[in-house]
């Protein structure tokens, strides 16, 4: 393969999203639409891109550079056709010899496979031009390919085409490679006499040909690869199929998916073989779960690491990592800093934040997490609260190795816990406990002979004490039997 530049056209609006992010920006799996451009370029082994901008590109450009900063950022201030876009390219002085493949910014479904394909076709028939095309149902909109006994002579725009040539279903998908030198000589010879008075980069083709110099168009199997977002629906339609992509590429690596349809894995997850997921969970940026874990149903993790054969189940998880053999959820929320051990368990209508919690050690039920580190096998009860903030600071609470707290227990931040410390229920921690220690803090309990009675007469309450108390029953009676 010859040396392969590759021009990124971005200098488009995208006025029918009505958005205020320039379309190239919008998302889909994960990446933006000219993320997943620039990755397809990359994987077929570009040694130069050139991206042009023009809209908003104050937006555009810094995240092309970012995503790419060996991306040569040419500037078109008005778009005058995609044969102007290439030339700015081409003065942008970054395209010499070699192959030169122009691409558009807003197909994320293209694959750098099939760029590579083209490249190949082109290079190994040595033409001037050839263009990837593709055989559609509904061609309106498109430029066609006309074909006559020599093969393909060149390309005609849907607003010059005859009703005849509208007839046309083989389509320019829009990225055609070129020979470097060829297109640098023909953009100049390139007019803009035509119904949108632009300079169209497609009538390359024709004078290619009238110079007497190979052409062809290499025809795309998958057609769906070279469609833009123009608007949300779009962008919704092409962020579905590529998510389908993503779901089969893993399921023929290992993974269960039990339910494609609403299982959504965004192009940088990563997922280890016998992973299983379950509907309705979402799998977000650098998210990586490992072997034999099971996540779902109905989870969304954001940049989540899940150990070996951990359990994950109704979870809204952000930069949190749960280890392996670990048990999360139903019904958790793990914020950033949540870092869960070993065979941990975090359990329902627990939130974590910014906290460390040890091997083995467990937060069962229905409490608040934040700034704290929790030894191993620790145990915390049932609706306890670490009160990391004052109102003006927060602050961190310790609590060594193998700690039983009793429930409803309140830590008042800072302080620390010593290892196999116990505290009782509904204590409030505000000191030091050592190691070893009980520490209560909860009053005695009182008993107020028949209270009931007397503040609540005449209720069913009342009513029930007073049958009670005449009965002579100690307390409480026996339940009635049950079963045989
Ligand atoms: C173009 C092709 C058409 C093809 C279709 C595929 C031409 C003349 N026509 O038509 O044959 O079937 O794409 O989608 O090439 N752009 C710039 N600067 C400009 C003009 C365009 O950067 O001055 C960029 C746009 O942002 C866009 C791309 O080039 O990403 C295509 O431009 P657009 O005007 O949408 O071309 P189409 O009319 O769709
Ligand atoms: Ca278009």
């Amino acid at each position: 393969m010859s040396e392969l530049t590759v021009i990124v056209l971005a200098a488009g609006g995208g006025t029918r999203m009505k958005s205020k992010t320039p379309k190239m920006l919008h998302q889909i799996a994960g990446r933006s639409l000219v993320g997943h451009v620039l990755a397809a370029v990359s994987e077929a082994g570009a040694s130069r891109v050139v991206a042009v901008v023009g809209h908003q590109r104050e937006l555009v450009e810094p995240h092309i550079a970012e995503i790419l900063p060996e991306a040569v950022i040419a500037v078109q201030t008005e778009q005058l056709g995609t044969a102007h876009a290439v030339r700015v390219a081409v003065e942008a002085g970054a395209v010499s010899g070699g192959t030169v493949v122009v691409t558009y910014g807003d197909t994320p479904l293209l694959r750098g496979e099939s760029l590579r394909a083209l490249v190949s076709d082109h290079e190994s028939a040595g033409r001037a031009a050839t263009i990837l095309s593709g055989i559609v149902a509904e061609p309106f909109g498109y430029g066609r390919i006309l074909r006559g006994d020599g093969g393909v002579s060149g390309i005609v725009e849907e607003k010059d085409a005859t009703d005849e040539e509208r007839a046309i279903t083989e389509i320019n998908s829009g990225i055609i490679a070129f020979d470097g030198a060829f297109l640098a000589g023909v953009l100049p010879r390139i007019g803009n006499d035509n119904a949108k008075k632009e300079f169209y980069l497609t009538d390359a083709i024709a004078l290619a040909v009238a110079d007497g110099l190979g052409v062809d168009a290499f025809v795309l199997d998958d057609v769906s690869e070279a469609e833009g977002a123009n608007d949300r629906a779009q962008l919704a339609a092409l962020g579905k199929i590529l998510n389908e992509r993503i779901v089969t590429r893993w399921m023929k690596d290992g993974v269960t998916v039990m339910d494609p349809a609403t299982t959504w894995i965004d192009a940088d997850v990563e997922l280890a073989p016998d992973v299983t997921i379950l509907p309705g969970t979402q799998l977000i940026g650098a998210t990586r779960i490992d072997e034999d874990a099971v996540v779902g149903p109905d989870c969304t993790l954001k940049d989540t690491e899940v150990g070996h054969g951990a359990r994950v189940v109704r979870t809204q998880a952000e930069l949190a990592v749960v280890g392996p053999g670990a048990n999360v959820g139903p019904f958790s929320y793990l914020r950033p800093g949540t870092v869960l051990g070993e065979e941990g368990k975090i359990g329902g209508f627990v939130e974590v934040k910014n906290s460390t919690i040890g091997p083995g050690a467990k937060v069962p039920h229905l409490s608040y997490v934040g700034d704290a580190t929790i030894g191993e096998g620790t145990n915390i009860g049932a609706g306890t609260i670490f009160a990391n903030y004052d109102g003006v600071n927060k602050h961190k609470t310790r609590i060594g190795r193998h700690v039983k707290s009793g429930s409803g227990v309140t830590f008042v931040a800072p302080v620390v816990v010593g290892d196999g410390a116990t505290t009782g229920g509904e204590a409030l921690i505000r000191e030091d406990v050592p190691p070893g220690a009980l520490a209560v803090s909860a009053g005695q309990q009182r008993i107020i002979e028949g209270w009931a009675l007397a503040k609540r007469a005449g209720t069913p309450q009342a009513a029930a004490a007073e049958e009670a108390l005449e009965s002579g029953v100690p307390i409480l009676g026996e339940p009635p039997a049950t079963g045989e």
